[in-house]
């Protein structure tokens, strides 16, 4: 076979090993947050150092106790650590008609042993990102940003540390919990605005590109015949999400988790633009809109990159690959 260089010779190099990414998730499981931990855990790709969990589509108990029942029954080896019970501000407000009374409803699991680490998820997160070399971990945040704010409250110079903060949230266009708001930002404005001028390298993957990756009853049934652990919980928990989104969305489930993973995964699948986002904290009808800036109007600093388009059908194979690597491998 000829080289590299295309001259035949023998000596190939072979591609220098890469390092798996190392990324922390922030979840507020949630059945979409369930895939995005499993599809994060089976990735070659990633090193999934910590999972920090939220109040959010359901209460603090019950995200953490979906968090623990999914990485028990998974074999996920990971520390989960308890985080913040509502938002910094607000009253909490879930998302239960659409994750369930559980914020999973749908999967059975077996009595867990896995428990919580001990600490809050906040000091643990600024240990985490102290102890790592500047700019050599990803955050991946999943539900509301009031852990993310309140770690950066606590040590601001965290914020410049993150290599990179990718957060499912906000849109450029409608939203989807009020006609204004996305529900991670609606949840904690205040969170999403001191997270977006904190000056950490935000990536936004808004519902302008997660409603564009919806599961359908072709791919349901896709996954169901991999078969295996992974795929009875992808298939028992899509079934309940499947039903709540048509009946109070009219629309197929988005995976508005997942699609952040796959981003850092496969980041080509993505079309960004970089702008100045705000949030807004005070506006009766609009409280928890990320205004972004497309046209530059404002005059103020680009503060973030913006997830504008992606290409859906290429991230069912990560989705499949995923169940695959669970199903065959046993994880990675
Ligand atoms: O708007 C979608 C987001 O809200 C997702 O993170 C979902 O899990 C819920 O938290
Ligand atoms: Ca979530």
């Amino acid at each position: 076979m000829a080289g590299k260089n295309g001259t035949g010779s023998s000596k190939e190099r072979s591609p220098e090993a890469v390092a798996p990414r190392r990324i922390v998730l922030d979840v507020d499981t949630g059945h979409d947050d369930a895939v995005a931990i499993m599809m994060a855990a089976a990735a070659p790709e990633l090193s999934l150092d910590m999972i920090t969990v939220t109040a959010g589509n359901q209460t603090l108990p019950k995200t953490l106790n979906n968090t623990l029942n999914l990485c028990d029954d998974l074999g996920i080896d990971v520390p989960v650590y308890a985080g913040a019970t509502g938002p910094l501000m607000r009253e909490l407000v879930t998302a239960a008609r659409i994750h369930g009374e559980s914020g999973f409803d749908g999967p059975v699991f077996k009595p867990r042993k896995k428990q919580a680490e001990k600490g809050h998820a906040v000091n643990a997160l600024i240990e985490y990102l102290m102890d790592a070399l500047p700019g050599s971990t990803t955050i991946i945040a999943l539900g509301p940003l009031t852990n993310i704010a309140l770690a950066m409250k606590l040590e601001p110079a965290i914020s410049t540390r993150i290599g990179e903060l990718i957060l499912m949230g906000g849109a450029i266009g409608r939203g989807n919990v009020t006609p204004s708001a996305e529900f991670n930002i609606h949840a904690d404005p205040e969170a999403a605005k001191i997270v977006f001028g904190s000056g950490a390298a935000v990536t936004m993957i808004g519902l302008d590109v997660t409603t564009k990756i919806l599961l359908d009853e072709q791919k349901m049934i896709d996954v169901r015949l991999i078969r295996g652990r992974a795929s009875e919980i992808f298939v028992d928990s899509m079934d309940n999400y499947m039903t709540a989104c048509r009946n109070y969305l009219g629309e197929y489930p988005a995976m508005h988790d997942p699609s952040c993973v796959a981003y850092v995964i496969e980041p080509e699948l993505f079309r960004l633009g970089e702008y100045h986002v705000d949030i807004e904290c005070s506006g009766e009808v609009t409280s928890g809109r990320t205004v972004v800036d497309i046209k530059g109007v404002s005059g103020k600093p680009k503060n973030a990159r913006v997830a504008v388009d992606v290409l859906p059908d290429l991230f069912w194979p990560l989705l499949e690959r995923t169940i695959r690597r669970w199903t065959y491998l046993g994880k990675r």
